[in-house]
C-alpha cells in the first residue's frame, strides 16, 4: 500500500515536473479548462482602467496631509477630473491640469520620503532607481520600448502639475495610476522626481 503511493506521488512529480502541458492538456479535457485560462495581466499589460464614472478607492481615500486617511471623505475628489485629452501641450498640459496645485514645497522631506517609497514600488521597475530609464529593471526584457528617462534634462522641463497629470492618467505604455496612487501621494512621487533630476544634473 505505501509503496503503491510512492509510486502514484513519484509518477505524479514526474509528470509534472517533466511537462506542465501535458497534465494541464489533460485536465482541460476533464475539465473543461485549465488555470492558465484566468484573468491576469500579460508583461507590460495595462492595468484596467476604472469604468467612466466609477468610484475608485483612492478616490474615497482622499487625504489633505500624508498619513492621513479619510475614507469616504463627503466632498469626494478635491481637484478637478481631466483625461489624456487634457495632457496637450506636452509639458504643461490644458488649463485643468495647468490649474492643479502642488501642495508641497520642493524637496519637502516628508513628502520625498513618502515619494521615494512609491517610487521604489511602482515607478523604478520602469524607470529605473535613479530615474534614468535606460537602468531600468524592464530595460533588458523591452529593448525596443524606449526606456524613459525621469531624469534627464526633457522631464526637468515640464512642469509639476504635468508630471502629476502623467502619473494620473498616463499614455500609451506608461499606465494609469489614479485607481491606485491617492492625490497627495501623487504629488509626493512629484517631489522626488524632482529630486531625482537634481541628483542627475550633479552626476554630469
Ligand atoms: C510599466 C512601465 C512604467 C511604469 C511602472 C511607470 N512608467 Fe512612466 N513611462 C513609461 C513609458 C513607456 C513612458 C513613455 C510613454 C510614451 O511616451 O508613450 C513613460 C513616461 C513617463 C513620463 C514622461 C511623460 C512625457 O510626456 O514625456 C513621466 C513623467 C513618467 N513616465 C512618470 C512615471 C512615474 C512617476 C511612475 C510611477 C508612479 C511611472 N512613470 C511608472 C512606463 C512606465
Amino acid at each position: 500500500m505505501r509503496k503503491a503511493r510512492f509510486i502514484l506521488v513519484g509518477a505524479l512529480m514526474l509528470l509534472t515536473a517533466g511537462a506542465c502541458k501535458p497534465l494541464d492538456d489533460t485536465m482541460v479535457a476533464i475539465f473543461g479548462r485549465s488555470m492558465r485560462d484566468q484573468r491576469k495581466f500579460d508583461p507590460y499589460e495595462n492595468t484596467v482602467a476604472p469604468p467612466t464614472g466609477g468610484v475608485a478607492f483612492s478616490s474615497g481615500n482622499e487625504a489633505d496631509a500624508l498619513g492621513e486617511f479619510n475614507v469616504g471623505r463627503p466632498e469626494m475628489l478635491a481637484e478637478p477630473l481631466f483625461t489624456q485629452a487634457d495632457m496637450q501641450p506636452i509639458g504643461t498640459g490644458g488649463p485643468i491640469v495647468q490649474s492643479l496645485e502642488n501642495p508641497f514645497e520642493r524637496g519637502d522631506s516628508a513628502a520625498l520620503a513618502r515619494g521615494e517609497e512609491i517610487y521604489m514600488r511602482v515607478c523604478w521597475t520602469c524607470h529605473a532607481e535613479n530615474g534614468v530609464g535606460a537602468q531600468a529593471p524592464i530595460a533588458a526584457n523591452h529593448p525596443t520600448v524606449a526606456a524613459y528617462n525621469l531624469a534627464g534634462p526633457q522631464v526637468a522641463g515640464y512642469t509639476d502639475q504635468y508630471i502629476y497629470g502623467m502619473i494620473t492618467v498616463g499614455r500609451g505604455l506608461m499606465p494609469p495610476w489614479a485607481h491606485q496612487i491617492r492625490p497627495i501621494d501623487r504629488w509626493a512621487v512629484v517631489t522626488y522626481v524632482r529630486q531625482l533630476q537634481t541628483e542627475a544634473q550633479g552626476d554630469q
